[in-house]
C-alpha cells in the first residue's frame, strides 16, 4: 500500500471540474446534459493564434525555454498591459505559467506558508481556498453578500486583518458572481490595505476584457504610486482568448517575487509550453477583433440567460457585469422535495437537478456561499433555452 500525504489527503478536488465529469459520465451512458459547469468558451482558438503555434512547431521551437518564459512572450505581455491598461511593465517583473491557477499556485508558495493568513472575500473561485491552504497558510474568508453587489467592503477589511494577514486576493470582474468593483472601490480597499497592515494585492483579473455595460476592468497595480510595489497581477489567455487547453497564465510581480518564483517553477515544471508561449505572443500582439467579436456573443448570452432566469419564480439574480457566469439564490426551493428527493442546500439541489433533470450547475457552497448556484453561459444560445426551460420545469415538479 503507497501511503498518501496529510498534503493530498486534505486537498478537495475541484467541484467544478469534478460536475464537468460527471456530467460527461451521464453524457457518454446516452443521456442528452445541459451542462452550464465548466468555466470554458465554447468557441475555438482564432485562427491566427493557431496558425502562430503551427508555425512555432514547424520552426522547430519545441525545445525547454527560459524558466519565466521567452523574451518574445514577455515582451508581448508588456506591451500588451502598455496598450490596454497604461501600465509600465518590465520583462524582470513577467513569468509565465502554466494557466492563471498555476500563476496562483507559485505566488502563494512564494509568499505564504504556515503561521500566515491570506484573506479572500466569497464567494470566491473554487480553487482560492485550496491554493492557500496547500502552503500550510489559513485563509481568512470574509462573506460578502447580495446587498453589497458581492463586494467586499473596507470595514470588512480592516475587521478581517491581523498582524498575520500576508496576503488580501481579490478577484475583479469575479468568478462566481460576475461582480465588477469600480475603480473607486478599489482604491478604497487598496488604501484600508496599505493603512491597517504591510499585506500584498493578489489580484487575478484574468476576466478583465469580459466586462459589460457601463462596467469597466481595473488593473489594481495601476491605482496609487507605490501599490505596484505590493501587487501581483495574475491573469491568462483561457477566458478571453478561448485557450483554456494551452495553459497559458502569467504574474506581473516586483522582480524579487519573481526570482522566487523562477525558483519554484525552476524546480515543479521547467517551462511553460513553448508551442503555447509562441500562441500567446500572436494572441496579445495579433488583432483583437476576436476578443471583440467573442465579448459581443458573451454580453448577448448574459441578456438572454438573464432574461430567462428572471421570468423563473423564487430566483434571485444579480446581474453579472463581468466574466460568463449567472449566480443566483434557488434558497426558495430548499426544504420542498423533488421526485420525493428533499433538498435543504446548494449541493442537494444541484445533485436532484443533475439526476432527475440533467441539468448541471455548481453549487453555491463550492465558492463559500450557501443558498446560490452557478451557472456557465459560456455555451450555446440552443443550450441556454433548453437547459433553463427544463431547469423551470423541474422546479415547477418541487413539492
Ligand atoms: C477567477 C479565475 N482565476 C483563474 C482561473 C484559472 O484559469 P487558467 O488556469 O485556465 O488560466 C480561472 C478559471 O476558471 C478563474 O475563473
Amino acid at each position: 500500500m503507497i501511503r498518501i500525504s496529510a498534503l493530498a489527503a486534505s486537498v478537495k478536488p475541484s467541484a467544478t471540474l469534478a460536475a464537468g465529469a460527471k456530467a460527461r459520465q451521464l453524457r457518454a451512458s446516452g443521456v442528452q446534459v445541459f451542462d452550464f459547469s465548466l468555466g470554458e468558451p465554447d468557441f475555438d482558438t482564432p485562427a491566427h493564434i493557431r496558425a502562430a503555434a503551427d508555425r512555432a512547431v514547424a520552426a522547430g521551437q519545441t525545445h525547454y525555454t527560459p524558466v519565466t518564459g521567452t523574451p518574445e512572450v514577455k515582451a508581448a505581455i508588456c506591451r500588451w498591459y502598455k496598450g490596454y491598461h497604461g501600465y509600465e511593465v518590465a520583462p524582470e517583473n513577467v513569468i509565465v505559467s502554466n494557466g492563471a491557477k498555476h500563476s496562483l499556485h507559485n505566488v502563494l508558495a512564494a509568499t505564504v506558508g504556515p503561521g500566515d493568513e491570506v484573506v479572500i472575500p466569497t464567494p470566491y473561485w473554487v480553487s482560492y481556498s485550496d491554493l492557500v491552504s496547500m502552503t500550510g497558510a489559513a485563509p481568512v474568508l470574509v462573506h460578502t453578500t447580495p446587498e453589497s453587489g458581492f463586494k467586499l467592503t473596507p470595514a470588512q477589511l480592516r475587521a478581517a486583518v491581523t498582524p498575520k494577514t500576508r496576503v488580501l486576493m481579490l478577484n475583479s470582474p469575479c468568478n462566481p458572481t460576475g461582480t465588477v468593483y469600480t475603480r473607486a472601490e478599489l482604491e478604497a480597499l487598496a488604501d484600508t490595505l496599505v493603512d491597517h497592515s504591510d499585506a500584498a494585492l493578489l489580484s487575478d483579473e484574468i476576466y478583465e476584457q469580459l466586462t459589460y455595460g457601463d462596467a469597466k476592468p481595473t488593473c489594481v497595480a495601476t491605482l496609487r504610486p507605490g501599490l505596484r510595489d505590493r501587487t501581483v497581477t495574475v491573469s491568462g489567455a483561457s477566458k478571453s482568448y478561448a485557450m483554456t487547453g494551452w495553459r497559458m497564465g502569467w504574474a506581473v510581480a516586483p522582480a524579487a517575487l519573481v526570482k522566487a518564483m523562477d525558483a519554484i517553477q525552476s524546480q515543479e515544471t521547467s517551462c511553460p509550453s513553448s508551442v503555447s508561449q509562441a500562441a500567446l505572443v500572436a494572441a496579445l500582439d495579433g488583432p483583437q477583433d476576436c476578443v471583440a467579436a467573442m465579448r459581443a456573443e458573451f454580453a448577448a448570452r448574459r441578456e438572454l440567460t438573464c432574461g430567462l432566469l428572471r421570468a423563473i419564480p423564487g430566483l434571485k439574480l444579480p446581474v453579472p457585469d463581468g466574466a460568463f457566469y449567472a449566480f443566483f439564490d434557488v434558497s426558495a426551493y430548499f426544504g420542498k422535495a423533488f421526485a420525493g428527493k428533499p433538498v435543504g442546500d446548494s449541493l442537494g439541489f444541484c445533485s436532484a437537478l443533475l439526476e432527475q433533470a440533467h441539468v448541471n450547475l455548481i453549487p453555491g457552497s463550492a465558492f463559500g456561499t450557501e443558498g446560490f448556484v452557478r451557472m456557465s453561459f459560456a455555451c450555446s444560445p440552443d443550450t441556454i433555452c433548453g437547459g433553463l426551460a427544463k431547469l423551470a420545469d423541474w422546479l415547477a415538479t418541487g413539492r
